[in-house]
């Protein structure tokens, strides 16, 4: 079964009890809580619920892990009045969850503006790149120049005393695909960079060197680029020849930094002496390198020409983390993990109410508490709340779930079209994470 569709009814709050899946009918800004579906954990929350002044809410039995407690026929006065004698404006329990709903709520607005800072910022980045490798290819000093531009921003971002917050970006695959690999590697190669506490000047080399790690393809037929597995002896000696291939092409700009090219030149080596084309191991291979070596087996996990072979970011780092330890540098594969979290974005969750999210953000310097979009039929697509795990302790993630398994109105809701491609942005004001 789709994960996605539900049936509900309409029930009175008398008939309420803990482990009930409910749906509030007032829309997100009609009332204090925090979620609009959820699970009723315990008899507080039914409290809280009657006293916010909310009379009926809908039930929905394929999530409850209990049917709603039976209306007594006749019964004149329950034995917990619907009506709070407090009016709901005034309990101190309801000011306060308002309270904590409205420091939200402008959270909300921050996080969502340093989203559209962050689109903008890629849109108009990803547009340049195009050019910017066909000069290359033409030996164009201005294309180095140009990169370093591109990479001195990125790498300014990882650098600065604010948080830098990875957003993922929603993009759609088409021909223009190799260039979000491109920059995809090179944004991934400077967080892994920066939490390795490169120096700026090898940073900014790694940036480069990522940006361009698969220039050496463009000499190379797209036939058998794209040609799917397996590969005849020919054809792969061909693809093994695109490091080299690379560093050509680089060093005719005269201009391109020497350990940019060596990363170029070894992304394919494997830390276990099994990579090419030089079949070099361990720190035998530039730690430059070995990072790019990390992020780019992580995008082709997850970011793979055929859909259906694609990764979630989740399922990509177990894979790398138990098929390909010996192919790449632990303790750099580690400090990988640690920077994205178990959950990178681009990860679909169930969340431990119940609640149904996508993973949008996450900070490096706190991976285990990312920001989530929940998905919420009540609360139009561009309004969808961004939700900080920080906010709730309370509120886990119970388990990724595999894309497949998502309806298409969820996808559509999330704007999700497989994948995790990332951008990088400074979190300023208030609602920059702790
Ligand atoms: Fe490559």
């Amino acid at each position: 079964m789709s994960i996605g569709h539900s049936t509900e009814m309409r029930i009175k709050m008398e008939q309420l009890q803990p482990g009930m899946f409910i749906r509030l009918d007032e829309g997100w800004f009609g009332h204090p809580f925090l979620f609009n579906r959820f699970k009723i954990k315990n008899r507080a929350q039914i409290d809280s619920l009657k006293k916010s002044g909310i009379t009926e809410v809908y039930y929905i039995p394929e999530k409850s892990d209990c049917l709603p407690l039976p209306l007594e026929e006749g019964k004149v006065k329950p034995k917990t009045p619907p009506v709070p004698a407090t009016p709901p404006e005034e309990d101190p329990v309801i000011q306060l969850l308002w309270q904590i709903k409205k420091d939200r709520i402008g959270r909300l607005k921050e996080k969502r503006e340093n989203l559209r800072k962050c689109t903008d910022n890629y849109n108009a980045t990803i547009k340049d790149i195009p050019n910017i490798m066909g000069k290359m290819v033409a030996g164009s000093k201005e294309a180095v120049n140009n990169a370093k531009t591109i990479v001195s921003n990125l790498a300014g971002k990882f650098l600065s005393d604010t948080d830098a917050i990875m957003h993922l970006m929603t993009v759609k695959e088409t021909e223009e695909s190799i260039y979000y690999h491109s920059l995809n590697v090179s944004v991934l190669a400077l967080m892994l960079g920066a939490k390795a506490k490169l120096n700026p000047t090898e940073l900014h080399d790694l940036g480069v060197g990522a940006l361009f790690h698969d220039l050496g393809k463009t000499r190379i037929d797209n036939k058998v680029l794209k040609k799917t597995p397996p590969l005849t002896r020919a054809e792969q000696s061909l693809i093994h020849l695109h490091p080299r291939y690379g560093v050509e092409i680089a060093a005719k700009t005269n201009a391109f930094p020497s350990s940019a090219a060596l990363v170029i030149m070894q992304h394919h080596e494997q830390y276990d002496g099994n990579g090419y084309p030089n079949l070099l191991k361990g720190e035998k291979i530039s730690k430059l390198a070995r990072i790019t070596s990390i992020v780019n087996t992580y995008d082709n996990l997850c970011n793979n020409a055929d859909p259906q072979r694609a990764m979630s970011p989740y399922q990509a780092l177990s894979h790398m983390y138990t098929k390909c330890q010996n192919a790449l540098d632990l303790e750099l594969l580690l400090l990988f993990i640690r920077c994205l979290g178990i959950y990178p974005p681009g990860t679909a969750v169930l969340l431990s109410n119940g609640v149904l999210a996508l993973v949008m953000s996450v900070n490096p310097k706190n991976p285990l508490k990312p920001s989530l979009m929940l998905y919420d039929p009540d609360v139009p697509k561009g309004e969808a709340v961004i939700f900080d795990m920080e906010d709730e302790p309370e509120v886990t993630i119970e388990r990724n779930l595999r894309p497949d398994k998502l309806s298409p109105e969820v996808c559509s809701y999330f704007n999700y079209t497989g994948g995790a491609n990332y951008f990088v942005e400074n979190m300023k004001g208030p609602g920059k994470t702790r």
